[in-house]
Parts: structure tokens; C-alpha cells; sequence
């Protein structure tokens, strides 16, 4: 079948009998082992090594990866257990992405690591194989490439980096690299300060140290039972994350003999239980892009658990953990506080309890066997349910003429509620630099009731969906005291950020039919969260001359339509570039390639 790797290593090569057919790669069987085995012994493995189950670690250490920075010690701490164990450690790369450095943006690239993951583990003779993740991107592309490779595979966090100092306050990437900022530009501190604050903001490697994309990512991952409930919180520099990767290399040796594939652990209820811990931590916008991209990747799941239910099940789920953005907290609070264990029993009366884990044991089971004793200090940064920072819903989805296939927005985080029952006029930016360009300008036609809109930052439109959602207030309004307005964009917003911020609007303006493209200065915009509405308030009959008109300018200008938003000609461009804009689905669908996704072509080499 497609799922197992055609070699394998611990035959000795007398053996005739039972050998692998598949793709036997250099001629008959016999001799495609022979050969392989020739080359496995050039890097010094004997017989007794190679009789053993193979464990593949995947080293994502680049020197432009912070988040990162300490895979070295974790490499060595998982080696360690998969060996204690009885298992042949083998570790080998792929691509790193990182937040800071991945132009044009992160997410263009998550879809290529994952593929790059997928088929290396295909590709190479291991049983089962440690992830080494941690940033944003990094997590959602190993474990949407390992569920379609369909080896056992087991997410190692990097963990989250320590908070910094500023004058006796703590800091930390990213909530406070936005609030420093902002009041940088507004002129409440000085060019000093902000050179001084920008020292201690990632005073540590690891991942951002609020609950940003990547915490959310991990505790998500958790929350689907791949990794243990810690792996999720301790530190990057503790010497518990080393202790964590050595418990997963025991795990990984257990996983490959017991074939825990990820398509037999997860499942239905484990994804419920998944979408239950995102709205209870406030949880970045950009998981719900991520789970729905891993659960298309799921053959028996794909369209079942669609963006509707991150929303129907946020109204049964309040908000109780109390780190940045949404809250005060830092992510080693989170851990110091009891972390996911802690939350998990928290959360005990709305999870799926028979859900699997990596372990063997279900998720009840699991908790059955780590009893968590509420402490004070624990209770304020891990809520009980009856006394929580909001009762529900901390991420909405939003449907209406504007977005007829769904937008998130971040209830949790916005900074004055009213804006999330809202009308006013639109002022329209036609790209992002369009947006640098006239933000700032003292011309700028706003008021503190407009609704900011941005357009053209979807996965096609950018490429890539970049985190410029946050569009900042515009500075003579900022001058004026004003610290939130609503904000509308088809782009992502960083996991660390705030503000009353409407996400992910699908269509987007790249594409023909998309509304979002057709906004016009001065348009009257609705937001109702209670409706969970986002409309336009333009008559149907302009909207739709609106989008014919747009359709004809483009075709006649080559995409480029003047005056207009610009529609995007995705057959033109070489290379991954190019495969990209032909192939990524919307935002409600994860904005993962279609051809990757369960319900797309199979993978046929074997
Ligand atoms: Fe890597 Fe924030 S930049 S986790
Ligand atoms: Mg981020």
C-alpha cells in the first residue's frame, strides 16, 4: 500500500523469503536490499542497529530560526530515549520555516514544508519519526504531512522562550513588540526606550512566550493526544523540555511497534476536543486556518468539521486562561500553573473522553492517571468554569454578503467591544502598499467610526495570507487617543496581536465573485457578532454590476484593472510561486493546496 515504506532494513541479506515488493527501486527485491543495506552500513550501523525499529528524527535547526534555537539538546535528548529504548535513532532535515524570515510570508511556505515532511518520511526507511517543531508554521505543515504519510509520528515542541525586563515589567514576543510599538508611534515613549525594550523582547530562544500561534499550536497538538499534556508548556531552556524529548523517543519506539499511525489515533471527537481547547485559551485566529487544514488532510474526516463548528462549539466553551492577548499571562505561567494537565481537567465536563492518544490510552484515561490539585496561584491563571474571563466564545465566525463562506474574528481580544456590533463607512485600502502609503497621511478621509478595510492579502491575492490584518490606526487618530477601530481584511493576524479584527474573509478579493474586492470608499459596513453578520450594506443589484464590471476591466487589462482591486491570473507564474496560486483552496478550507487534501488526487508511487 501506499502507507509503508517497500524496504526494510533489519532483513539480513541471506534472506530470500518475504521480502517487500512495492517499488523495488534498483531491479528485483533482493537486490534493492542489498544495496541499500550496503549504503545504511557506510554511515556505521551494524546488523544489531539495524535490526531494530528505525526511528526518524526530523532536524529543523536553521541558524535563521530562533524559535528553534535549542533542537541541538532536544536532537541529542531524543536520541537518548529512542535508544534507552531499544530503537535506532536516525535524524535528517527538512526546511525550517520561521515567522521573521519566510518572505513573502510564513504561511506561503507551511504547504511546502509539509510536503517536504510528508514525503521524506515516506520516502526513507523509518518506523516511526519525531517532528521537531515549534514555530507558528512549523507545527500545522508536520503533522498535515505526517497524517498523510501515515507513519507514526510524534510532535516535539521546542517549547515557548522565557519573558524579558524592561524597568522591573515583564515582556515578551509578541503582545508586547505591538503594545510598545503602538505607543512608540502615538509618542508616549521615546526612540530610547523602544531601542531598549526591543533588547528584551526574545530574551531566550524558543517559541513567542504568549499565547501567540505557536502555544496555541502546541497546546492544540497536546489537545489531539500526539504528544504528552507537558510538551506543550515547559520552557525552551528547561530541563524539563529535555526531559520531554527524551520521554518522546521512548514513546517513538513505542509508537512504531504498536504502528500508532496518525490516521488511527485521530479522530472526530479528538478534533472536537482540539476546537474546545482553542476557544478556552483564546487561541490564535491562525489555528482555526491550521485544524482545518490538518482535518482535510483526514480521509474519513475531510468536510466533516467545517469552520461552522470552531464557532458552534466556541458558545458552549468560555474563555479561561489568562495569557496574552486575550488576557495578562505569559505562556510560563501557563506551564508554572499546571499547563494543559491542569486545563484539561478544567475542561473535563466538555471533552470527548474516549478520544485516543499516542500513548495508547484514551484522553480520560490519561487524565484518570495524572490527578491535578487546584492551587490559588494555578486558579487565576487557569480558571474554573464558573468564574471565567469571558463566558464563551473567544473566536466568532461571521457569514453575510461580505463573506459568504465565513471570516473569524478574535472576540477575546478586542479592545473596545462595541466595535464588534458596529456599523460604519468603509475606507478601503486596495493592497498592503496601498495601506503603507496612506495610512499615516494627515489627507486620510477617516474617522474613529470608519471601518478600515484591506483588501487583496488572501492566500492568493498576496501570496500567502501574511498577518497584516492589524491595520494599524491610522496615526492622526492614534495622536488622538483612538486604540481600536474595526478592521476587515481577507489576511491573517498574528496569534499575538489585538484589536477588534475581522479575519479570513472568504472569497477572497483575488478571486472574481469575492464582495470583499468590490468595496468602495464611503460603503456602509455592518458587523453584529451577536448575528455572528458581517454585511455590506450595498443594494444587490450594484454589488453584482460591481463585480462584472471589475471581471471585464481585468480581463481587458491583463488582471490589472485600474481603480480596481486586482484579480489575480493564477496560470501565469514558474515555480513554487506558481503552484501555489493555481492550487491553494480559501481560508475556510485551511488554504492548504487541494491536491494535498484527503479528497484530492491519491498519492501513487508505491
Ligand atoms: Fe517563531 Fe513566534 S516567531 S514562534
Ligand atoms: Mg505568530
Amino acid at each position: 500500500s501506499e502507507n509503508t515504506t517497500d524496504y526494510d532494513l533489519s532483513q539480513p541479506i541471506t534472506s530470500t523469503t518475504g521480502l517487500k515488493q512495492g517499488l523495488a527501486g534498483y531491479g528485483d527485491p533482493h537486490f534493492s536490499l542489498f544495496l541499500r543495506k550496503v549504503f545504511i552500513k557506510a554511515l556505521g550501523y551494524g546488523e544489531d542497529a539495524l535490526s531494530r525499529p528505525i526511528v526518524g528524527i526530523i532536524n529543523t535547526y536553521s541558524g535563521f530560526n530562533p524559535c528553534h534555537g535549542n533542537t541541538p539538546q532536544l536532537l541529542e535528548a531524543a536520541k537518548r530515549g529512542v535508544q534507552l529504548a531499544g530503537g535506532l535513532a536516525i535524524d535528517f532535515p527538512t526546511i525550517s520555516v520561521a515567522e521573521s524570515f519566510s518572505a513573502p510570508t510564513s504561511m506561503f511556505l507551511r504547504n511546502l514544508m509539509s510536503m517536504d515532511t510528508e514525503e521524506m518520511i515516506r520516502a526513507q526507511p523509518v518506523d516511526a519519526c519525531i517532528v521537531i517543531g515549534g514555530c507558528d508554521k512549523t507545527v500545522p505543515a508536520q503533522i498535515m504531512g505526517g497524517i498523510s504519510a501515515n507513519k507514526p509520528i510524534l510532535p516535539l515542541i521546542t517549547g515557548p522562550m522565557m519573558p524579558g525586563s524592561h524597568q522591573g515589567k515583564r515582556i515578551g514576543a509578541c503582545t508586547d513588540c505591538r503594545n510598545n510599538w503602538a505607543a512608540f508611534r502615538a509618542g508616549q515613549i521615546d526612540i530610547e526606550e523602544i531601542a531598549a525594550v526591543n533588547e528584551e523582547l526574545a530574551p531566550t530562544s524558543g517559541t513567542c512566550g504568549v499565547m501567540g500561534t505557536a502555544s496555541t499550536m502546541a497546546c492544540l497538538t497536546a489537545a489531539l493526544g500526539l504528544m504528552p499534556l507537558k510538551g506543550a508548556s515547559a520552557p525552551a531552556v528547561s530541563a524539563a523540555r529535555l526531559r520531554i524529548a527524551e520521554e518522546t523517543g521512548r514513546n517513538a519506539v513505542a509508537a512504531a511497534e504498536s504502528k500508532a499511525t496518525p490516521q488511527s489515533i485521530l479522530s472526530r471527537e479528538s478534533f472536537l476536543n482540539a476546537i474546545t481547547v482553542l476557544q478556552a485559551i483564546g487561541g490564535s485566529t491562525n489555528g482555526i486556518v491550521h485544524l482545518l487544514a490538518i482535518i482535510n488532510r483526514m480521509p474519513d474526516l475531510q468536510g466533516t468539521i467545517a469552520l461552522r463548528y470552531i464557532d458552534e462549539i466556541g458558545k458552549i466553551t468560555p474563555l479561561i486562561v489568562d495569557l496574552k492577548p486575550s488576557g495578562d499571562g505569559y505562556m510560563t505561567d501557563f506551564h508554572n500553573a499546571g499547563g494543559m494537565l491542569a486545563l484539561l481537567h478544567t475542561l473535563r465536563p466538555l471533552l470527548h473522553l474516549s478520544a485516543k492518544t499516542i500513548s495508547g490510552q484514551t484522553l480520560g484515561e490519561v487524565l484518570d492517571a495524572s490527578p491535578f490539585k487546584r492551587f490559588p496561584y494555578s486558579a487565576e491563571i487557569i480558571r474554573s468554569l464558573d468564574n471565567p474571563l469571558a463566558p464563551n466564545s473567544s473566536l466568532a465566525v461571521l457569514y453575510g454578503n461580505l463573506a459568504p463562506k465565513g471570516c473569524v474574528v478574535k472576540a477575546s481580544a478586542s479592545k473596545d467591544r462595541s466595535l464588534l456590533s458596529h456599523s460604519g463607512p468603509a475606507v478601503v485600502f486596495k493592497n498592503a502598499a496601498d495601506l503603507a502609503q496612506r495610512i499615516d497621511s494627515p489627507d486620510l478621509n477617516v474617522l474613529r467610526s470608519s471601518v478600515l478595510v484591506l483588501q487583496n492579502i488572501g492566500p492568493i491575492g498576496y501570496p500567502g495570507m501574511p498577518e497584516a490584518g492589524l491595520i494599524p490606526i491610522p496615526q492622526k487618530l492614534s495622536r488622538e487617543g483612538v486604540t481600536d477601530m474595526l478592521r476587515i481584511s481577507d489576511g491573517r493576524m498574528s496569534g499575538t496581536a489585538g484589536g477588534t479584527i475581522i479575519l479570513h474573509v472568504s472569497p477572497e478579493t483575488a478571486l472574481p465573485e469575492s464582495v470583499l474586492g468590490i468595496v468602495e470608499d464611503g460603503d456602509l459596513i455592518t458587523c453584529d457578532l451577536d448575528q455572528r453578520m458581517l454585511r455590506l450594506e450595498v443594494e444587490q443589484g450594484v454589488i453584482e454590476s460591481r463585480l462584472s464590471r471589475r471581471k471585464l476591466l481585468s480581463s481587458e487589462t491583463n488582471g490589472e484593472a485600474p481603480g480596481s482591486s486586482v484579480l489575480v491570473e493564477r496560470n501565469t507564474r514558474r515555480g513554487y510561486r506558481g503552484l501555489y496560486e493555481r492550487t491553494v483552496n480559501q481560508a475556510h478550507l485551511g488554504a492548504d493546496f487541494d491536491f494535498l487534501t484527503a479528497g484530492g488526487p491519491t498519492h501513487d508511487c508505491g
